[in-house]
């Protein structure tokens, strides 16, 4: 009986070793989940994705992307997967501000660390880990200060294409717009209608508008550069002068090398950075709390403003993107 008794015990301790063991194996490998909301939506979208992607291709981790083509409810679905299959660290870029609290409530009690970037949510604090991002309120306050400088004690008549209703770029950009104008008496928003951070769409838009007000349009405010580049198309179609010191003033969102050049030809006159290359910093923030390192709440990233005027052909080639 005592020997037998032996036997169980040493079988016990050496399963349990082994379990140990195996364990070890499966966190030597950080598994990151990543919640993108539609990995081509734009050039910007395209250098974001690219720049998680080529970030986490390396030895120690393995990265799965998930994109939702723009569907806040796929994307809740897409991180409650992530959750069921344990991920280590799950990583947002929120198609919608709203909608988010069940969910991180999952991963909280799950123990899994969820790093926001990009998109700031309408969640409470304690229910993710920190935000990496822009602060977007400050980017449309950025384009509202150059139109007070160029447009002076003139009426504004501006027309707004804005990115897609409900995400936090749209919000942010779309109530620094709205501020100014109630700050302006001779400030007039025409009209305003997503365009879904895209050219054609937005092309489409800004036709229909132009046929409706001609040339009352003194100002597109458009909220990325895919789109300010399908106003600009649309008014050249219709034989309207764009940009300069006396076209219809063209302001966008982003700052990608391509739309900078448009900067520099003068038909974009206001481009406020919006950066994508979150990869290496959400990596130092998961290397750190790998090893224990709380990262800040939150972490602006530092974003610049180009201007037609000031904007030059080496302030260009200096850029990442
Ligand atoms: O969240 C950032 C926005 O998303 C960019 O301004 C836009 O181009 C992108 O699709």
């Amino acid at each position: 009986m005592r020997k037998l008794l032996a036997v169980l015990l040493v079988l016990v301790v050496a399963s349990a070793a082994f379990a140990g063991g195996k364990k070890e194996a499966k966190s030597d490998v950080v598994r990151v989940g990543f919640a993108q909301c539609k990995a081509d939506e734009s050039d910007w979208r395209i250098a974001n994705t690219k720049s998680m992607q080529s970030t986490f291709n390396v030895p120690g981790y393995q990265f799965t992307m998930a994109d939702s083509n723009n569907d806040a409810a796929k994307q809740v679905a897409d991180v409650q997967g992530f959750i069921d299959q344990e991920y280590d660290y799950i990583v947002i870029a929120a198609v919608n501000m709203d909608g988010w609290d069940t969910v991180l409530r999952n991963a909280k009690n799950a123990k899994i660390p969820v790093i926001l970037v990009d998109r700031n949510i309408n969640a409470p604090q304690d229910l993710w880990t920190c935000y990496v991002g822009p602060d977007f309120k400050v980017e449309g306050e950025k384009a509202t200060a150059w139109m007070e400088k160029h447009f002076g004690s003139r009426a504004v008549n501006v027309v707004n294409i804005q990115g897609q209703l409900g995400s936090g770029a749209q919000v942010g950009r779309s109530a620094a717009l709205d501020d100014a104008i109630a700050k302006h008496a001779n400030w007039t928003l025409l009209a305003r209608q997503t365009g879904d951070w895209g050219t054609d769409k937005a092309k489409e838009i800004m036709t229909s508008w132009i046929q409706q007000y001609g040339d009352r349009i003194n100002c597109v405010y458009a909220e990325n550069d895919n789109m300010a580049d399908g106003a600009i198309q649309a008014l050249q179609e219709a034989g309207k002068k764009v940009g300069g010191a006396d076209g219809v003033a063209i302001i966008s969102f982003d700052a990608n090398r391509p739309y900078l050049q448009m900067t520099l030809a003068g038909l974009i006159n206001c481009n406020v950075e919006c950066n994508p290359l979150h990869g290496p910093t959400v990596k130092r923030i998961i290397d750190n709390l790998e090893k224990g390192v709380q990262p800040a709440k939150v972490e602006i990233v530092p974003e610049e403003a180009f201007y037609w005027d000031t904007i030059t052909q080496a302030i260009i080639d200096a850029r990442q993107y």
